[in-house]
């Protein structure tokens, strides 16, 4: 067995003419080139069937596409890469592979391929002995529920040990995704009142103001549940929720996550509002009585010590009013208003804003200038950055090659996951339909039991030296 702390040697990836090689694939192998991280052959794969210099020159479209093109890197990006036309079925597809790979010993596999395809890959790789001291990279979405997830995972473990499958979740690669983990767990202060007797309820809102950009026959089969609830939400809250590692590895985070999963309770029909955007059965590749939702709301329990009773709430959407994601934790407001009654006592929040820029503030009452004892809300600023200086699959494609698994999704975890979403996965009752712009359907706001109800991100990106903007209080 390969070391799990050996590089890679050689780049493969299937799906080499796609849309995300395009958009976001050559763009990070670029930057990893620049940084020394990808001397070694580059090898794409696609049925379409393309000569080596059409492959170069959509490389090339792709980096121009992205930003300014570094010409040194591009011109040696181009030299490294290789190009195997094939049908993934065809055996002679993977002889190919095994004749450019040559010398390498590690090769490292991604696999940015409709679903569908994986299982065909994965056999081909393994029966050509192509997969043999390799490491695999999986796009999402792994699986569409639990049932197929675990066969997924099933098909990938025929092939490769677990330690050398990495399933990739961009949102762990975001800079303001692992700050969450770092801000949690290097501050003192944060750790006493980061539970339920403290925690009021969390919100966390991934809005986004466009459709489905023409990706109608993907979102049809998916929805946003599957699209980014299961997979980049539910993540996002167990780095928020879970405790805290007990060692420096990977493993040790992956086992904090996975009981934080374990402990969410697995959502009720009545725990979800579901709502779908006027002009989606419009889009092409959407069914014209589609009831696929655009739009999901949750109201999430975790079941543990830690957070018993604290509702987490869940939402995201297309056509929204904005393009934002945030955290809000409410605390409870204090015991008594000591100070004056006209003002009821206050809470005090922490906002973890993560894209489009990234900002970490608390929120806290400071009394107002003046012989009367009231107050008002500032916002205590600790991070505020315009936007990721490296992108999520620079960052997990090079961690990818390392062997280091800290920011990739275990079998369990992705299990647990699923065994979250898989009860109000294709519910039968009708979405309700709302406005484009609008913040989803009416339903939404009567999850919202406590304090002011939702949260609305302000529209981005913040100006840095602007007040700050308008919150839940
Ligand atoms: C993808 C989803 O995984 O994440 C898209 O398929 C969504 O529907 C996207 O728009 C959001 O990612 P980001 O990084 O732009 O917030």
């Amino acid at each position: 067995m390969t070391p799990a702390t050996s590089s890679s040697d050689a780049f493969v990836f299937f799906g080499a003419t796609g849309d995300l090689a395009y958009k976001k694939i050559f763009p990070a192998l670029q930057a990893l080139l620049r940084n020394g991280e990808l001397d070694m052959p580059i090898i794409g794969i696609a049925r379409s069937g393309w000569t080596l210099e059409q492959f170069r020159a959509r490389a090339r479209d792709s980096l121009e596409h992205a930003g300014p093109v570094d010409e040194e890197a591009c011109a040696r990006l181009c030299r490294q890469l290789h190009y195997i036309s094939g049908d993934y079925a065809d055996d002679t597809t993977y002889a190919r592979l095994r004749s450019v790979l040559r010398d390498a010993r590690r090769p490292l596999h991604y696999l940015a391929i409709p679903p569908s395809l994986f299982p065909t890959v994965v056999q081909g790789l393994a029966a050509s002995g192509c997969a043999r001291d390799a490491r695999v990279v999986v796009e999402k979405p792994f699986g569409r529920d639990l049932a197929s997830a675990r066969a997924l995972n099933r098909v990938l473990h025929g092939a490769f040990d677990e330690s050398a499958i990495f399933r990739i979740d961009h949102y762990l690669g975001k800079e303001a995704v692992q700050n969450l983990l770092y801000f949690r767990f290097a501050n003192t202060f944060l750790e006493p009142v980061w539970n339920r007797d403290y925690v009021q309820s969390v919100q966390i809102t991934m809005a986004e103001d466009f459709g489905v950009q023409g990706r109608g026959g993907f979102y049809e089969e998916a929805g946003a549940i599957r699209d980014v609830v299961q997979n980049h939400l539910l993540q996002v809250t167990a780095l928020l929720a879970m405790d805290a590692p007990v060692g420096h590895d990977a493993a040790s985070l992956q086992a904090e996550k996975l009981r934080l999963f374990r402990g969410m309770r697995p959502l009720r029909a009545q725990d979800v509002v579901r709502g779908q955007f006027e002009g989606y059965r419009d889009e092409h590749g959407v069914a014209d009585d589609s009831n696929v939702e655009t739009f999901a709301a949750l109201r999430l329990h975790i079941d543990t010590w830690r957070w018993a009773g604290v509702p987490f709430y869940i939402r995201t959407g297309k056509c929204l009013p904005v393009t934002a994601t945030e955290i809000l934790v409410d605390l409870k407001v204090p015991p008594l208003a000591i100070f004056d009654t006209i003002e009821p006592p206050q809470s005090n929040t922490f906002r973890f804003r993560l894209s489009p820029e990234v900002v970490i503030s608390a929120s806290a009452r400071v009394k107002r200038p003046g012989t009367a004892m009231l107050g008002q809300s500032v916002e205590l600023v600790a991070r505020r950055e315009s936007a990721d200086q490296q992108s999520p699959y620079e960052r997990l494609l090079g961690d990818a090659m390392r062997g280091d698994a800290t920011l990739f999704t275990s079998d369990a975890s992705v299990e647990a996951a699923w065994a979250v979403v898989d009860p109000v996965l294709d519910l039968p009752e009708p979405v309700a339909s709302y406005r484009r712009g609008s913040w989803g359907p009416e339903g939404a706001a009567a999850l919202v039991s406590d304090g002011e109800g939702w949260h609305d991100p302000a529209p981005g990106p913040e100006d840095a030296g602007a007040a700050p903007p308008p919150s839940a209080h």
